[in-house]
């Protein structure tokens, strides 16, 4: 089978080696997988760069770890075969989750992965909507539903509305008929339009923190102001709710969070991604036409190191999807 290698940080281009290796095979409860679409995510521009440094700590302090050597995270395909205590999936079954939890491995056309980390796929969702989901949808509901305690009809903002978390949020938030705003690069404001958004902020010409609106609950996937001035455009007994970003800001926001909670109503609050939780929900809401997938692509297998590119330098509208057929 093919697969990407990487046993350095470096440019994408440089660093990711296609390379013919050995199909795994499935122990305990796993099963194997052939994959027919992964996605791009933050942590494969992080992974393969070795950037921000601080990540090292986890990914290996001069080169990826070996578990990292094949990088990727989100899958949908087919179960080839199952391990001699899988008891959920037989061969054939059409799944999709986030490997994370279990280990990476995706940029490949088959993986072995423990069976937990998998879902089956309703039959209308095509493989390519399938992968795009898991990271960022379960982010985009935990953020807003589980953490944010998202009201009907409330006035919502989501910095970053036009990527992976902020398209499946704009329509998540919309179930609940809310008012929402998205904060994003010009050239994706037409989209977002088109999604559902009420209003819709280019980052570049205006700043929302001082157009003198204010929001019941703040979607954040870019953390890039000070905490101050996310309070500062929160209603009385309003919430921050950020899915990740700058790595200081987010320091800075971990440390204050206890000190502002004794002085304001106002909450401020960083999402731990449980994977996978919800699932089973967002495949009802898609067999319902309630929730689309917005795709960048989708792109090849070859494309891989381009698409890593693509999202770095923020080209992306969606989520970037590679097929694997
Ligand atoms: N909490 C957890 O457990 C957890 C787990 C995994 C990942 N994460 C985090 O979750 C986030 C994933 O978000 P995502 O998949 O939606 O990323 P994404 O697809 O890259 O979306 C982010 C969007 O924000 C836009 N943007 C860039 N600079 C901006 C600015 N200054 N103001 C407003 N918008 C701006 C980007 O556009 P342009 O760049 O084109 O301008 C892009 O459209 C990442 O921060 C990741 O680290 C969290």
């Amino acid at each position: 089978m093919k697969a990407y290698y990487i046993n350095k940080y470096g440019e994408p281009e440089k660093v990711l080696v296609l390379k013919e290796v050995k199909k795994p095979i499935p122990k305990d409860n796993e099963v194997l997988l052939r994959i027919h679409a992964t996605t791009i995510n933050d942590y494969d521009w992080c992974i393969t760069r070795g950037k921000p440094y601080a990540y090292r700590l986890f990914f290996g302090i001069f080169k990826p770890r070996k578990k990292l050597h094949i990088p990727g995270m989100e899958v949908a395909g087919t179960v080839a075969s199952v391990g001699p205590n899988a008891t959920q999936f037989k061969p054939g079954d059409a799944v999709y989750g986030d490997t994370s939890d279990h280990g990476f491995g995706s940029f490949a056309e088959y993986m072995c992965l423990s069976e937990k980390a998998l879902t089956h796929k309703p039959a209308n969702m095509p493989f390519e909507e399938a992968a795009s989901i898991p990271h960022a949808a379960m982010l985009a509901l935990q953020g807003l539903r589980d953490v944010g305690q998202i009201q009907e009809g409330q006035k919502i903002l989501i910095n970053g509305g036009g990527g992976g978390v902020g398209t499946f949020g704009l329509q998540l938030a919309k179930l609940y008929n809310a008012e929402v705003t998205g904060v994003d690069t010009g050239k994706k404001l037409q989209m977002m339009q088109e999604l559902g958004f009420d209003h819709v902020i280019d980052y570049k010409k205006e700043d929302f923190t001082k157009k003198g609106q204010y929001y019941d609950l703040i979607l954040d996937c870019k953390t890039n102001r000070s905490p101050f001035a996310y309070l500062s455009v929160l209603h009385p007994n309003g919430k921050y709710v950020t899915v990740g970003g700058h790595m200081g800001k987010l320091l800075l926001l971990l440390f204050l969070k206890p000190l502002i909670s004794l002085v304001s109503k106002k909450k401020l609050h960083i999402v731990a991604l449980k994977h996978n939780k919800d699932l089973a929900y967002i495949n009802k809401l898609y067999e319902a036409d309630q929730i689309k997938c917005v795709i960048d692509g989708p792109y090849t297998l070859e494309k891989v190191p381009w698409a890593i590119r693509h999202f770095g330098e923020g080209k992306h509208s969606g989520k970037i999807v590679i097929s694997i057929r």
